[in-house]
């Protein structure tokens, strides 16, 4: 088989990838995916770096054995920590959410005032701080660690009282800081993105720009498997192959909400120990 029929694989720690899977499929609706979730050890954000480096290896291996072209990993945590370990380590070309994110947002904002919103993990790396800051170095970067989110997208409370109060709790700073533009740095995020835009339509005096890392994750896949001449050339709507490491009734059930669509019930999967 050719190269370019290869199938995408994208990983996450648990179901929260699915929203980037959503937005490649959007744009790459021929690309067949596999899709691993590593629920038996979600979450990644509240873990230290070397822990997360090790689990990304040990699931981009798992990719790489299932003869995948390319790898998304569409975690922003696992982004923030493991995208250098990972380029140099597997021989295949990697993508992260991390640095479309900062483009993104670099070229959204007037005032080069940017808040991030993430796990505790990702707001700790500094990672799209310092990838914005790479590119332009007066840029002012506001981040806030929001671990209750991921819960609260999880329970289905998208657009609940509570999410919209914790929302208030930890948005209120960035708009503080006079940001004109926020970054959604968690797969969980876009789920919330209705309660967050309402949240600061109530409290910022100026529109806030979001920035969706897993919709501009989407637009670098393209971009990158179009260099490498990797873009599949089917007219076949491309399947998607869900793997997991715990609980796969349970991914299937959370997986509508996540990707728009239902998926098969996933493959229950065991990860290879990474060699270090
Ligand atoms: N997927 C993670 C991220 O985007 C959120 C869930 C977790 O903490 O593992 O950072």
């Amino acid at each position: 088989m050719q190269t370019k029929e290869l199938p995408i694989g994208v990983f996450d720690s648990g179901i929260g990838g699915l929203t980037v899977v959503r937005q490649i499929r959007n744009i790459l609706p021929n690309e067949e995916i596999f899709y691993l979730g590593d629920t038996a050890r979600v979450p990644y954000g509240t873990k230290s770096q070397e822990t997360v480096i090790r689990f990304a290896c040990e699931d981009a291996q798992f990719l790489l054995d299932k003869g995948v072209k390319a790898i998304v990993v569409a975690c922003n945590t696992a982004s923030a920590w493991s995208l250098p370990v990972l380029e140099r380590r597997f021989g295949l070309p990697i993508c992260g959410v991390i640095q479309p994110g900062a483009e993104a947002a670099l070229i959204a904002s007037r005032n080069k005032r940017v808040g991030v919103i993430g796990t505790a993990a990702t707001v700790r790396s500094k990672a799209y701080k310092n990838a914005m800051r790479d590119r332009f170095e007066k840029v002012q970067v506001y981040a806030q660690a929001c671990p209750l989110l991921v819960p609260l997208a999880e329970e289905g409370w998208f657009t609940h009282p509570v999410t919209l109060k914790v929302l208030e709790e930890y948005l209120m700073p960035l708009v503080i800081e006079q940001i004109d533009t926020l970054i959604l740095g968690c797969t969980h995020y876009p789920l919330l993105k209705r309660a967050i835009r309402k949240v600061l339509k109530q409290i910022a005096p100026h529109p806030i720009h979001l920035v969706d890392s897993a919709e501009s994750c989407a637009v670098h896949v393209r971009r990158r498997l179009a260099e490498l001449d990797l873009l599949s050339t089917s007219s076949n709507i491309g399947p998607i192959h869900p793997f997991v490491t715990d609980e796969p009734v349970r991914f299937f059930q959370m997986a509508r909400q996540f990707l728009g669509f239902p998926v098969q019930t996933p493959e229950l999967v065991q990860l290879k120990e990474s060699r270090g």
